[in-house]
């Protein structure tokens, strides 16, 4: 007996130093307060982490195993999510409430998750109550390992760049708004990295990167440096076409890095991101002064692209995957063909903007998704009926009043779907889903038909997390379905995924086993139905 304890005890060890021990630990203590800050000129409530507002960059490198413990010190339940990061079998970690449960206030919740086969620029951000309109957000960066290549030579430095539309409202203020039925108000400016006069130096004749995420609730941004031109080197996480760009368009929830050479003038220049697609044209502005300077930022702003969405579209169709290049793995990204793969069935969603009881909601495909009091995940560990409905979405628009209900959809995992975004609407929309990246193959004007399919990327389209989809147009994207778990598909224009336009997908496989998902995590908090139950 004594011997097949010590063996089994040998086994363990053994499986645990394989899998585990070569990626490294890496500790954090995060502690989420509220603050006053004033952004735009008026003090407000912010959400600071750390005392930070914007919260920490969080640099990682490839592989990196996170263990984040979170304490909420605000007088609300309180949950981040972070953007990009796929969670590979570990849905568990991905901090939305679905999966799990929220970090009630005077309490904390740690975080264990690995940045599996990941490189690139990504967030963080607060998933729960309109608590995004007041910060918690930042920049989480994945960098390759010491001994993998990227395809660019190191710049003399990196930069984090969170830009996005604000409101001086506080979020409490929104909510109130959004849940009496009332659609979010034009915002009041636009921050870079939470401020309106950020700086960022660097040497001439230099190059430096800058990672630029819109962090903000509702609105697409331009982005641009004065006299300087962008060279776009990644997308979330894919390595592309090293393209030179004068401006580029940054849709709610997504990221882009790209090099910039201090080959100017020795002066300070006007960092721009400014709205897309409004009516009236917000401008936020940062600084990018170079070290020997002695003259201040002049001129009138660079100008951008305002109303031009076929600008947008076509702009967005010069993004491509640089076929040779490796991402966070040696093999380059060009040796899977993703264009020669069968899809197994076609997903349409289509998006509106229905009053539901005389309220303002929003939904896809009919329904307007209403969070349950207990996480999906949960529902399904411990088996608990009557949580979610895997019945009231389905794969394709169809005629009917719309209404609300917690939507599943099912897919098998492995299965390699066509998802097709329809945006009836005038509005801009974006889409993002967790867990996964995907490939965006298509952009047209108008009803997407299967004819529309003869215009797709099938050899260099990038993969990322976050599609946009312009006005009276579809997006369409690939994905294989590799990673089980229950997956949010939502909406990252915040008003509108609060208000229903979002769903899980729930990727499943009928054989139980650690090597497709991991288990619970021991510390799990446990709330609504699931609340006292055991393991
Ligand atoms: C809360 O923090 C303590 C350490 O201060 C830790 O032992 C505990 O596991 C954390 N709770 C959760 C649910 O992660
Ligand atoms: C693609 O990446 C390779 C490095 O793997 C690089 O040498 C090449 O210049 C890149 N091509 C383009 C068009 O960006």
């Amino acid at each position: 007996m004594g011997s097949l304890v010590l063996s089994r005890l040998i086994i363990c060890l053994v499986l645990l130093s394989v899998s585990k021990a070569e990626d490294p630990y890496r500790y954090f203590t995060w502690t989420v307060t509220y603050g006053t800050a004033s952004p735009l000129g008026v003090p407000q409530q912010v959400i600071l982490i750390n005392g930070q507002f914007p919260g920490p960059r969080l640099d990682v490198v490839t592989n990196d195993n996170i263990i984040l413990n979170l304490f909420n010190q605000l007088d609300q339940p309180f949950l981040l999510t972070w953007n990009g990061i796929k969670q590979r079998k570990n849905s568990w970690q991905d901090g939305v409430l679905g999966t799990n449960c929220p970090i009630p206030p005077n309490s904390n919740y740690t975080y264990k998750f690995q940045t599996k086969d990941q490189i690139g620029g990504y967030t963080y951000f607060p998933s729960t109550l309109m608590h995004k309109a007041a910060g918690g957000f930042g920049a989480l960066n994945v960098y390759a390992r010491p001994r993998i290549p990227v395809p660019y030579s190191l710049p003399a430095g990196d930069f984090s760049l969170l830009i996005g539309d604000w409101r001086t409202s506080s979020h409490k203020g929104l909510v109130h708004y959004l849940d009496s039925g009332k659609s979010l108000t034009f915002p009041d400016g636009v921050l870079i990295n939470g401020r309106t006069q950020s700086s960022y130096s660097g040497d001439q004749g230099k190059t430096y990167l800058f990672r630029i995420s819109n962090v903000g609730l509702s609105t697409s941004l331009n982005f641009r440096i004065q006299g300087h031109k962008l060279k776009l080197v990644e997308v979330e996480g894919s390595h592309t076409v090293q393209n030179i760009y004068d401006s580029l368009d940054v849709h709610v929830g997504q990221s882009v890095s790209v090099l910039v050479t201090l080959d100017q003038a020795p002066k300070d220049y006007y960092i721009v991101a400014s709205t897309r697609f409004t009516g009236r044209v917000l401008t936020g502005t940062a600084l990018l002064h170079y070290t020997n300077s002695q003259t201040p930022v002049s001129g009138p702003l660079p100008a951008g692209p305002t109303y031009h969405i076929h600008w947008s579209m076509k702009q967005a169709r010069t993004f491509r995957w640089n076929l040779t290049s490796n991402a966070a793995r040696p093999n380059p990204q060009g040796s899977y063909h993703y264009g020669r793969i069968r899809t197994s069935r076609t997903i349409v969603l289509a998006n509106s903007a229905p009053l539901i009881n005389g309220k303002q909601r929003y939904a896809v495909n009919r329904v307007s998704y209403i969070n349950a009091d207990t996480p999906l995940k949960l529902a399904d560990y411990f088996e608990i009926p009557g949580v979610y409905s895997m019945d009231s979405i389905q794969g394709i628009p169809y005629e009917g009043p719309a209404y609300v209900a917690t939507s599943v959809m099912p897919a098998t995992h492995h299965e390699f779907v066509e998802v097709v975004f329809q945006n009836n609407e005038k509005a801009m929309q974006s889409w993002h889903l967790d867990g996964y990246d995907f490939w965006v193959v298509g952009y047209g004007f108008g009803q997407w038909t299967e004819a529309s399919r003869h215009s797709y990327n099938l050899v260099d389209a990038l993969t990322r997390h976050t599609v946009q989809v312009y006005p009276k147009s579809w997006s369409s994207i690939l994905v294989s379905l590799d990673n089980q778990g229950m997956w949010n598909l939502r909406s990252a224009i915040w008003e509108r995924q609060y208000l229903g336009q979002q769903f899980y997908l729930r990727v499943y496989n009928p054989v139980k086993s650690f090597q497709n998902e991991y288990g619970m995590p021991r510390n799990a908090l446990l709330c609504g139905k699931a609340f006292g139950r055991r393991p």
